[in-house]
């Protein structure tokens, strides 16, 4: 079948919303396509040749940020305190790890989730599931859950004043190696993980003293004193990515230029489906969730189809098997991957979620840091290289996941439980989780 944007229309296409309105879904997919795209060819390519780096072994993928974004919670707060945990993560792994860190947030798109059930029954009302800020609204009204395609462009919107936001943080010198003392927050500061980071800092700091004390001004390297930082989302709703390809007239080739890097979710990849059929004919780097329905000769199918040049950097494999099922389930297929160029990553996630007594859905530190630790040692056996990991996470300071140095229990949930789907980790437990992944490497 010969690829085009929209050749995915002609396979069936799971988790889509059904538009009560589709003259109006259709106004808003021709104004997708005048607007300007959110990210640039060359910064798609650029992410591509650091993956290859990783996917060479060379480089570290760390990827992570909100399991939803929502239109509620946005503004500087925020977007800076996300940005300035994934560098102090990034900064804690390019030191205990010694390779460069790829940091690739899941932001600026990531506001459509796939559902279980398609509907929500509270009393003896039922109406349509909540699907993220991009599809419908979260309050259980028959109003706020009908679809809406305006939420596209306002998604659209608020991605582009994140990237604008971010970007500019990026460059401008607050990612600076200069300012790591005041990357320090205040709630990173009672944290226990606090001594380790700053054990960092204060070496960092005597580096760069060496280096201006030789004559060398770290403002002037941009290695110094700017970072990289690149976007990814699910590509879940194909009526949106559809809109934002691109085609690069230097090559003809098409992207996807809502993200740098989009990826598959684990409910939507078919071989025969609608989405692998997108993801295929798209130059960007792609994700695909691996879990633990996933077969050897599936997985080696769906690779032969996203990636058939076996192309460094290309394709991202995300296991999320759950911290009980890896050991047995993730060999084989790392087994069956040898011979490819793929990436490794470990989402420690989405296979560990459960509900309390009172009905709170949450995660495990310890089991999540048990499946990174297992990720790791299964790599270190096989000779393969755990090239990444794929977090929920966010720099607020909130009770969402049990565990960690703040020792958050099932009756603390209820304190700061601010997310619109998946329990994420906060600031102090991502950092103890940075420090794991160089301790296992
Ligand atoms: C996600 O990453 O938010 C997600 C839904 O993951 P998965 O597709 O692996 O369930
Ligand atoms: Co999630």
């Amino acid at each position: 079948m010969v690829w085009d944007p929209s050749s995915w229309r002609q396979k069936s296409a799971k988790q889509q919303p059904i538009y009560p309105d589709v003259q109006k879904l259709h106004a808003v997919t021709d104004r997708l396509r005048t607007l300007p795209p959110l990210v640039t060819f060359r910064e798609v390519d650029h992410l591509h040749s650091q993956l290859a780096e990783v996917s060479r072994g060379r480089a570290f993928l760390l990827q992570g940020g909100d399991c939803a974004e929502s239109f509620g919670e946005f503004g500087q707060d925020p977007l800076l305190n996300l940005f300035r945990l994934l560098l102090q993560m990034s900064v804690t792994l390019v030191h205990g790890v010694g390779c460069p860190v790829i940091k690739v947030g899941r932001i600026a798109g990531q506001f459509a989730k796939p559902r279980s059930t398609d509907l929500e029954t509270i009393g003896d009302v039922v109406l349509p599931s909540y699907r993220g800020d991009m599809v419908n609204g979260h309050g259980f009204t028959q109003e706020e859950r009908a679809p809406d395609p305006v939420r596209l462009l306002d998604s659209y919107f608020q991605s582009a004043a994140t990237l604008n936001f971010i970007k500019a943080l990026a460059i401008e010198g607050y990612a600076s190696l200069r300012n790591v003392s005041s990357w320090n927050s205040a709630f990173i500061a009672s944290s226990p993980a606090r001594e380790r980071f700053a054990h960092i800092v204060k070496r960092i700091e005597e580096n760069i003293q060496f280096m201006e004390a030789c004559g060398m001004d770290p403002e002037s390297n941009p290695q110094l004193s700017q970072t990289s930082f690149y976007a990814s989302h699910e590509a879940l709703l194909l009526d949106y990515e559809e809109g934002l390809v691109r085609q690069n007239p230097e090559d003809g080739r098409y992207y996807a230029l809502s993200g740098h890097m989009v990826w598959i979710g684990d409910r939507t990849r078919d071989l025969d489906g609608a989405h692998v059929e997108f993801a295929r004919g798209i130059a960007n780097p792609i994700g695909l969730k691996v879990g633990s329905g996933l077969d050897q000769e599936t997985l080696i199918r769906l690779i032969d189809v996203l990636d058939p040049h076996n192309t460094p950097g290309r394709l991202v494999l995300i296991s999320r098997m759950g911290h009980d099922k890896i050991e047995k389930l993730l060999p084989p297929l790392i087994e069956a991957t040898r011979d490819r160029h793929v990436i490794w990553s470990c989402d420690p996630m989405h296979g560990n979620t459960w509900t309390t007594d009172d009905g709170v859905k949450t995660r495990s530190f310890h089991d999540i840091l048990a499946e990174v630790k297992r990720f790791f040692a299964i790599h270190r056996d096989l000779g393969t290289h755990a090239g990444g990991v794929h977090l929920e996470l966010t720099g607020q300071d909130v009770t969402e996941c049990m565990g960690g140095v703040q020792e958050i229990t099932a009756g603390d949930l209820h304190h700061r439980y601010e997310t619109r789907c998946d329990p994420r980790l906060n600031a102090s437990q991502s950092l103890e989780l940075a420090f794991t992944v160089t301790d296992e490497m």
